[in-house]
Parts: C-alpha cells; structure tokens; sequence
C-alpha cells in the first residue's frame, strides 16, 4: 500500500466533505479491484434513504407497504438460501489458529487474503459501490468507534442509515487522518453488461465473513442477511471491538442495556448478556406490572454494550448502536406493546409475511393468523398449510429513537453507570429463577458457563444446550480463555466493580411447562437485583450464591403464583448441578492451558460445595 495520499491518483470519486486522504486511497483500490460500475459516497441524509428505498422498490427487491397502515415502511424477501448470520462461514484469521482459539473458524490470513483477492476481483461489475462511514456510539464519544462500510448493496445502505450514525457528519468528525475500521462487502454477483438484476442478490456458492483482529479489518462477500452484511454490527461492535477492549482496557459485549427508576427516583443501570433468541429485546423494552405504580424501565440497548472504567471507579457503557435489528416473530402486544408502537412507521421488515391490505404479519403477533397471507417467499399462505408464514428469523429494522422506553441518555456521549451484569440463557431445567455470584470472580465463571436450549432460529436441533461463555460465541474476536482473563482484570480496574448475577426465565415444570410467566413479570426480579446492588434487600446463600427466599421478592399484584411454584423455580438440584458442572469441563477443556488458574479454581469449590 502507498502512503495516504501519494502515488496513486485519486479514482474514489469522493465529495469534498472528505478529506481523509487515506480513505479516498483505500476506496480507490478496493474500487480497482471489484470494478463497480459507480461509486456512491452515502451521506445519510433521508432524502438519500428515501431515493434509495424508491431503487429498491423499482427494482423489486423492496414492497411498500400499506402507507395508511404502516407508513413509510418496507418489505424485502430474501433468497432462502440467505436468512441467517453464518457461524460456519465466519473466520476469525489472526496471525495464528491459537490466537483465534478453539470456538473461531481461522484460516491463516495470508491464504485468505489470496482468497478474498480472487473472491473481490471485479465482483462489483455492474452495480453502485456505495460507501458509507458510519460510527458506532454518539459521534464524538469516547467510547465510540468510526468504521468506514463499503457495499455493493443498497439494501445494506438503507439498513445501515437506521443502525449507526452513517453518512457526512461522520466524514467530517473523521477529518484528514482519524482512525476507521474498514468493512468491505459484496453480495457477489456481478452482473453482465445489460444482465437484469434478481431481487435478492446472494452467491449461493460461496460466503465469507472474514476479521482480521490485528489490522482491524472486515471482508464479507456472498450474504446480504443481517450481521452478515450490515457490517457495523456483529462483525464491528463484537469481533473487532472485542480485540480493541482486550487491547485497551474495555469491554465489548453482546448485551442489552436497560434502566431501572424507583417510585423514589433512584436510577439504575443494568447490563444483560443473553444468547440469540432468548427475548433480549423484549427484556430491554419491559413493561413493570400494574402493581408497580411509579417504576420505570427505560432502554438504552437491546443487543450490544461497550463498557469503559469511568473516573469514579464505576463502569460506563453505551450502545454502539443506532437502531434495532430484532427478530420478528413472537413480538406482539401481550409480549413487548412497546416494540409494537415503535414498528408502527418508517420500518424495513425483511422476510415476514404480507397481508392482503399491504400489512406485515409474522406468527405471534396475532393469537389466531390472518385467513390468508402471503408468506416470507412469496407464496399464497392459509393457517393450517403446514407452513411457518414469517421466517423464524425475520427481522425489524427501525430506528432506536422510535422506541417509547428509549432513556433520555441513550445517546449520551459518557454512558450511563453499570450496577449490575447478568447473564441468562434458556434452560427448561437446573438453573434457577435468579442467582447472585458471591464474587467477581464467581461471576465471571458464571458468565463463562453459560449454558442455552437451541432454538429452531438458531440451529436445525432443538432443545440442545449449547455453552455460549458471555453470550458471545459466535462473537469473541480471539481466544476464549484470554478473553475470559480479561474479564477477570476489568473486574480489577474498578473499585465499584458491577453485581453479577444468572437469570433463568424459561423453567419448565413435569409436564413441560414454563414455571415463570416471564415478560412484565421479571420486573420482580430486576426489582431484587437492583436492591441487592443498593444493599436493600437480602437472599439467601447456596451452592451457587445468593437466592431470594419466596419473601424477599415483591409479589404484589401476582395472584396466580404460589409459593410452591416459587420454590420450584428457584430450586437447586444438587444432582442436576453435578452433572451441570460436569458439563461445563466440555469448554473448559477445550480452552486448555488458556483456561485462567482463576476459573479453574472456581469450578472446582462449586464442585466441592455440591459435594458437601
Ligand atoms: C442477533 C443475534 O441478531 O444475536 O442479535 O443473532
Ligand atoms: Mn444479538
């Protein structure tokens, strides 16, 4: 590569609100080597978002809506061969394979870069390269990141205006020599002079989402789905930026984040990791039950937290994040009525089902389905068909700022101050309803173990736990077990470090029910978790750490709970927790010498203590 801004002559075509020398180059040479056909430099302003979803719409790949019923909205269908992120397509391509550890597909970068070279050489022909800087967190912030997207598709432009800052203001707070991450994505179909396009471009052959942790550089070629194309977001906020926190001292996570307001005013922040498909975005957006007159719970995230020790010995986080990307179905007035106002304008919905009025449907939104719809593929749809209408992974896409619990300092620039971690996952048994690790570091291997059922959106086997340490599996930049030490030292750098604490709303009793009513109903918990961090109320001490006895919760206004049932859901299964801890020697094993001598102590007092 030349130095920024000499030898090779400037071919970006960019506007004269960017003047960084080194990005006009690198735009040159990825746009000499997938020799699109035009370059478009986005600068997010909606007169933009609105031609482009007027493209989109000529050239089929987007439906306007019913503009009565759900204005200013989308509908995109994908391929059905791309509907989905891609674990077994993403490569962490460190230096070497023990970099990536053992929960990262690596490839040694030199190899893949050969392969990327052949994959990008001219797969842009015929189509706009839109180039598109973005920045994760408020412009300015010091815990915000700028990366710079380029793709070949206006869907991902349109997807990336609502899911970060993107467009001028970027560039401009960018200046002549700030640092970006560059993301370069192709969908992978280059069209032949004259060729019409297909509404949802997608290389059914081949797919590749490829990080390189120490140039904190993306590529991603043949997926136009989700976090595989809207770059800013999995592959940035998680992948990259985990490698930058480990570097520099934060934290960069696959959690929600949410307030919490008293009657009395005291506020409260908390920070919760849980795996995909496990209702993040419906916790984040709670509705406290009547019988908490007063109590508000408000969202700053609903997906990824960037955290930073502050001054005061407390940590701070922001979400990275300009908008939701959140999983349709199941999302309805009895489940998340906030989410439902906040999807009533200006959304893209990809791959949920059509009504005959030009409205959106997806199952669960409705207890009893439309008498006719037309489905997430384009085909005519009767209850009863034997078919799912919505995809099990279709998606919103809406701007954060439309949510009616949004906090008033979501786009604080500082963050807001963390009390409390949690993790929770999906387990129809063994883990209780709430537990508080009696330590960081007790916390840390509770985070580190986090077990989840599979759901139908996430693999074709259902009902299988899988270990998802940190929720972040599919989403740690680096080794797993390094990645656990960090943890244990950020606990170091603060002297208020936050409580941690395992949730578990989804368990089942004999005949496969679900215990916990869940949704509204986890105030109660928040409720306890948020007194705990304020030293207001108490628990009591087990083998895995602190439960709420039946009277240290608030059950008011909850009839239909008995006090039975409560002990049922909070129960500690000696045995089932031996075979649990046993479990966890699966990923502890397969981390190896990088498990920490930390954790490895951990496991082995919870095992004596259910011993005992
Ligand atoms: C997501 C995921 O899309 O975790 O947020 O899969
Ligand atoms: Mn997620």
């Amino acid at each position: 590569m030349n130095a920024p801004g000499t030898a090779t002559k400037d071919e970006s075509q960019a506007p004269d609100w960017v003047r960084h020398a080194g990005l006009r180059q690198w735009v040159t040479e990825v746009a000499r080597l997938a020799k699109p056909d035009r370059i478009h430099w986005c600068d997010g302003t909606a007169a933009e978002y609105d031609g482009l979803c007027a493209e989109l719409v000529r050239g089929g790949t987007f439906l306007k809506l019913n503009e009565k019923l759900r204005p200013n909205s989308y509908l995109a269908r994908s391929h059905p061969s791309d509907v989905a992120r891609m674990e077994d397509r993403t490569f962490i391509c460190s230096q070497t394979k023990d970099q990536a550890g053992p929960t990262n597909n690596w490839v040694d970068p030199r190899e893949m870069r050969a392969t990327l070279q052949r994959l990008f050489d001219g797969c842009m022909r015929g189509r706009t390269m839109y180039v598109m800087p973005f920045s994760m967190g408020p412009i300015g912030s010091h815990i915000a990141q700028i990366g710079v997207e380029i793709s070949d598709s206006a869907y991902v432009a349109v997807n990336m205006r609502l899911m970060t800052r993107m467009g001028r203001a970027v560039a401009e707070w960018l200046g002549e020599d700030g640092d970006y991450v560059p993301c370069v994505h192709s969908v992978g179909v280059p069209l032949a002079a004259g060729q019409k396009d297909v509404p949802w471009p997608s290389n059914e052959k081949e797919k590749w989402i490829v990080h390189f942790p120490e140039t904190r550089e993306i590529w991603s070629y043949g997926s136009g789905y989700g976090g595989n194309a809207l770059l800013g977001k999995k592959c940035l906020a998680l992948r990259i930026a985990s490698v930058m926190a480990r570097d520099e001292g934060w934290l960069a996570e696959h959690m929600l984040i949410l307030g919490v307001e008293s009657p009395a005013g005291q506020k409260s922040y908390v920070a919760a990791a849980f795996p995909s498909a496990c209702g993040k975005t419906n916790f984040a957006m709670l509705i406290p039950p009547a019988a908490y007159q007063g109590w508000k719970v408000t969202t700053i995230g609903e997906d990824i937290a960037w955290i930073k020790p502050g001054h005061d010995g407390r940590f701070y986080a922001i979400n990275p994040e300009a908008g939701f990307f959140g999983v349709a179905p199941g999302t309805s007035q009895a489940t998340n009525p906030n989410a439902m106002k906040m999807l009533s304008a200006n959304v893209i919905f990809t791959n949920v089902a059509l009504t005959p009025e030009g409205d959106v449907w997806w199952e669960g939104m409705t207890e009893t389905p439309p008498a006719r719809l037309i489905d997430w593929q384009g085909k005519e749809w009767t209850p009863g068909c034997g078919r799912v209408a919505a995809h099990p992974n279709s998606r919103f896409t809406v701007a954060a700022a439309q949510c009616p619990s949004i906090d008033p300092k979501w786009e604080d620039a500082g963050g807001v101050p963390i009390s409390a971690f949690l993790f929770g996952g999906r387990r129809s048994s063994t883990v209780p309803l709430v537990v508080e690790a009696p330590s960081w570091q007790d916390g840390v291997y509770m985070g580190a173990t986090l077990g989840s059922e599979t759901t139908a959106a996430i693999t074709g086997k259902v009902g299988v736990v899988r270990r998802d340490p940190m929720a972040m599996i599919a989403f740690c930049g680096y080794h797993v077990g390094d990645y656990f030490a960090h943890w244990l030292e950020m606990g170091k750098t603060v002297h208020h470090p936050p409580r941690i604490f395992r949730v578990n709303w989804f368990r089942k009793d004999a005949n496969g029910k679900f215990i916990w009513p869940g949704f509204g109903e986890n105030m109660r918990v928040l409720e306890w978790i948020v007194g705990r961090c304020h030293g207001q109320v108490h628990g009591v001490d087990t083998a895995l750490g602190i439960i709420p006895r039946y009277q240290d919760l608030n059950w008011s206004g909850m009839q239909k709970f008995s006090h039975d049932q409560y002990e049922e859901i909070a129960r500690v299964d000696v045995g089932a927790w031996q075979e649990e801890v046993t479990a966890h020697d699966e990923l502890l094993e397969k981390i190896g010498t990088h498990l920490p001598p930390a954790l490895a102590q951990c496991r082995a007092q919870l095992h004596g203590k259910l011993g005992a």
